[in-house]
């Protein structure tokens, strides 16, 4: 069977999983275009796409998903069949100092890209196999609040957000749900969880951790570290999206999990192993940099995610060998110093300072 050819907006993709993703994309669906829409904020940067310069088939434009007249122009010019919405806001100590910047881009911007595609869609003829148009929405696991031992998000789990950053992911995957029952919008959204990888920025815990473990500096544990998250693959996670959009059903959600429960603290641990053996240290010397400092106000105890739907439904299920992708990803981190160098730029030391009150 013919490949279906499509215009594809994906936003954010100058950022952690929206570059993965739009990688995924041009490897793997070749006939189709791809718009890469990035306002390259500190956490958007070019270097995340250099590779892409070779594909005839891929264009960059920067501008703000909260521009309206902006996504108006390139919904008329590029007709867009679907639009994977990554641009965000992302992180949640930022969210505890910056909330409004939150509100502009996770609810406010949403919504204007689900006004621009009622309006420049006919909705009259969605539902069809092909699936002409599609609202993708990439979600959270955060918008669930937080989990006590033994329990697992589902589809199913009542929304209850405790930081201003899921309150404002909650808000958007709540108009997404909105659209697709007043407006007949196709949209679909997806839940995952922490996910890591090459090319995340440093503010987040494994790369945080891995570079200050190469520099020598504390490791900031927050609390007594006994929170847990469940770590999902950024390559594993973008091969989700790409079978939810193809074989997921308009107006339902999905959640994706990596099967991979970790106490922070133990992943610290972890990673200080790793470091040891790589940089060739004495075993236990990166350990002792650990620092149990001051815990995240509001701080969710743990997310965990039972992933059945997504296994029953369409058939996809992470691979499960984290040890191998930390080692990995950690690799990566050494390989690609001026990336970091380049990161970390002066607004990254402003940010540390403010929120750990150290340089
Ligand atoms: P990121 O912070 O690395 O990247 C976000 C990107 O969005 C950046 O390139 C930034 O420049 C861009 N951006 C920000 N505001 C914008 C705006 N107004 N208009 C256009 N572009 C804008 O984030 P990420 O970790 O890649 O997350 C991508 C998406 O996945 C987000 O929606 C996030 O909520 C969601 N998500 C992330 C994780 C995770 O573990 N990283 C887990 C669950 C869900
Ligand atoms: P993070 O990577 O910020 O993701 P999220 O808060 O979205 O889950 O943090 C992952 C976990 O690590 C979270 O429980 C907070 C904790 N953490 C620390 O203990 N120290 C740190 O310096 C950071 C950034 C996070």
């Amino acid at each position: 069977m013919a490949r279906e050819k499509r215009t594809i907006l994906i936003t954010g993709g100058a950022g952690f999983i929206g570059s993965h993703l739009v990688r995924h994309w041009l490897r793997n669906h070749p006939q189709d275009i791809v718009l890469n829409l990035d306002a390259l904020t500190y956490a958007g940067n070019l270097a995340n796409t250099e590779d892409f310069k070779g594909y005839v088939n891929y264009h960059f434009v920067q501008g703000s998903i909260t521009d309206e007249h902006l996504i108006n122009q390139l919904f008329e010019r590029y007709q867009f069949n679907w639009v994977f919405n990554l641009a965000a806001e992302s992180h949640v100590d930022r969210s505890i100092h910056d909330p409004l910047s939150f509100v502009q881009t996770n609810v406010l911007g949403t919504t204007v890209l689900l006004q621009a595609c009622v309006r420049h869609w006919s909705l009259s003829d969605q539902n069809t196999p092909s699936k002409k148009h599609l609202f993708y929405q990439i979600s959270t696991d955060e918008v669930y609040g937080s989990l006590s031992a033994g329990a697992y998000f589902t589809e199913a789990s009542n929304y209850a957000p405790n930081s201003p950053y899921s309150a404002t992911k909650a808000a958007a995957d709540h108009l997404v749900r909105s659209y697709y029952n007043t407006y007949n919008l196709p949209v679909v959204i997806s839940n995952c969880s922490n996910n890591f990888g090459p090319f995340q920025f440093p503010e987040k815990l494994i790369p945080l951790m891995v570079l200050n473990a190469v520099e020598e500096k504390k490791l900031p544990v927050y609390g007594d570290g006994r929170q847990m998250r469940d770590w999902l693959f950024v390559t594993e996670h973008c091969q989700a999206i790409d079978v939810i959009a193809h074989k997921g059903k308009l107006g339902e959600t999905y959640l994706v999990g990596g099967k991979n429960e970790y106490h922070n603290i133990d992943l610290v641990n972890l990673i200080a192993e790793i470091i040891d053996e790589k940089l060739e240290r004495k075993k236990g010397t990166t350990a002792a940099l650990i620092e149990f400092v001051r815990d995240r106000p509001g701080h969710d105890l743990r997310y965990a995610i039972d992933a059945s739907k997504i296994e029953r439904e369409l058939g996809f299920s992470p691979s499960q060998n984290f040890e191998v992708k930390l080692k990995e990803t950690v690799d990566w981190y050494l390989a690609n110093s001026q990336w970091t160098k380049d990161v970390i730029s002066g607004e990254y030391r402003r940010f540390y300072q403010l929120n750990y009150g150290t340089n």
